[in-house]
């Protein structure tokens, strides 16, 4: 459910390896993957072309369809209608699984979907639209999701296509986990340049590092331990971004390997005059801080510089950034 770069990938996977898949997305999508087909490609030179004749597309859930899982794969602002779209559709106790950044999105669909089963999931890795009816992932990492019976009986169909799923008894910790590093979203879209440039530049490397400390104090002080998402445990994560840039890149020389061109999602989204997950991101910082009676100022101010960018449209230097949060 929303065939874009996740849903696609996804999808694609599990159909080259022989489940029964059904897309539902937005024409643009859909016509090109009609036009071209799918293919996807991976860093590791992987490549899994899927002809027009085996995808089975579609604009909006069938009715009468009754999938045994649905992946929910749209953006945190489309999560509502989402839900409510499928549960027109589908039989109520339908297992769905959120595969979308963020820790709101369950809670959001369970509220406007309350007969289906909501079960939230994890995708570490990065998947770009490289072309019509082209994906391509070009970081690597787990899936994971919550333990749920509906999902331990997909294990070995995951595994078969590719898609190794780790099933946790508490996401959260994970979920937060990916998010520390999802903060840097907001940096890279606001300084207008390609992640690899924005992660060699030290003074943006400040602004990520201090966004993730501010977190980082917060879930300690709600007792929330994020789980390692990268190489390096995450209260390590601030103090490599803040080393200088010729040790960053001996230090982070994996992180650094990132195609040229790629941007977050979110600078497509600027870039698009799209809406933006700001507040699935560094918005959940801000519930997490007013939950405790406490203020996360710099998580607050960079949301309001990415809202404010319809306004303004300027890319913003790393020094101009430092300012802008009050980043000594
Ligand atoms: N891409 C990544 O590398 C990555 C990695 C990890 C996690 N994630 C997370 O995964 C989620 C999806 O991201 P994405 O990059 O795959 O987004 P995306 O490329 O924008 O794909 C979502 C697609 O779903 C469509 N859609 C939205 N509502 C729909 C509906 N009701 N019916 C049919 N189609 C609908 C969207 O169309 P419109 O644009 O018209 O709404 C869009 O084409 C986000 O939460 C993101 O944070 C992404």
């Amino acid at each position: 459910m929303g065939a874009g770069s996740i849903g696609c990938w996804l999808g694609g996977r599990l159909a080259a390896a022989g489940v029964p898949v059904h897309f539902v997305g937005r024409p643009r999508v859909l016509q090109a993957l009609r036009e071209h087909g799918l293919t996807l490609t991976d860093r590791d030179g992987g490549h899994a072309p899927l002809p027009p004749t085996q995808l089975s597309l579609h604009e909006v859930p069938p009715p009468r369809l009754a999938p045994a899982l649905v992946l929910l794969c749209v953006k945190s602002g489309g999560t509502a209608d989402a839900a409510r779209q499928l549960a027109a559709a589908l039989p109520a106790g339908t297992p769905v699984v959120s595969m979308q950044n963020g820790l709101s999105n369950v809670p959001s669909a369970q509220a406007a979907a309350p007969a289906l089963q909501w079960i939230a999931g994890m995708v570490p890795y990065n998947i770009a639209e490289v072309g019509p009816g082209r994906f391509h992932r070009g970081t690597s990492g787990l899936l994971a999701a919550q333990d749920h019976p509906a999902l331990r009986a997909w294990q070995a169909a995951f595994d078969r296509a590719g898609l190794p799923l780790a099933l946790h008894a508490d996401l959260r910790s994970v979920q937060w986990g990916k998010l520390l590093l999802n903060l840097n979203n907001a940096v890279n879209a606001l300084s207008g340049l390609p992640l690899r440039a924005q992660l060699l530049d030290a003074d943006l490397r400040l602004c990520t590092a201090a966004l993730i400390e501010e977190t980082l104090a917060l879930l300690a002080a709600a007792g929330i331990v994020p789980a390692k998402m990268s190489p390096l445990p995450p209260a390590w994560v601030p103090r490599v971004m803040r080393l200088p840039t010729p040790l960053f890149r001996l230090v982070a020389s994996g992180s650094l390997r990132i195609d040229a061109q790629a941007r977050s999602s979110m600078a497509d989204d600027l870039a698009l005059g799209r809406p933006t997950e700001i507040d699935a991101l560094q918005g959940e910082v801000i519930r997490l801080a007013r939950s405790l009676g406490r203020a996360a100022p710099l998580n607050e101010r960079i949301s309001a510089l990415v809202k404010a960018w319809p306004e303004r449209r300027q890319p913003c230097s790393g020094r101009a950034l430092r300012e802008a949060l009050g980043i000594g």
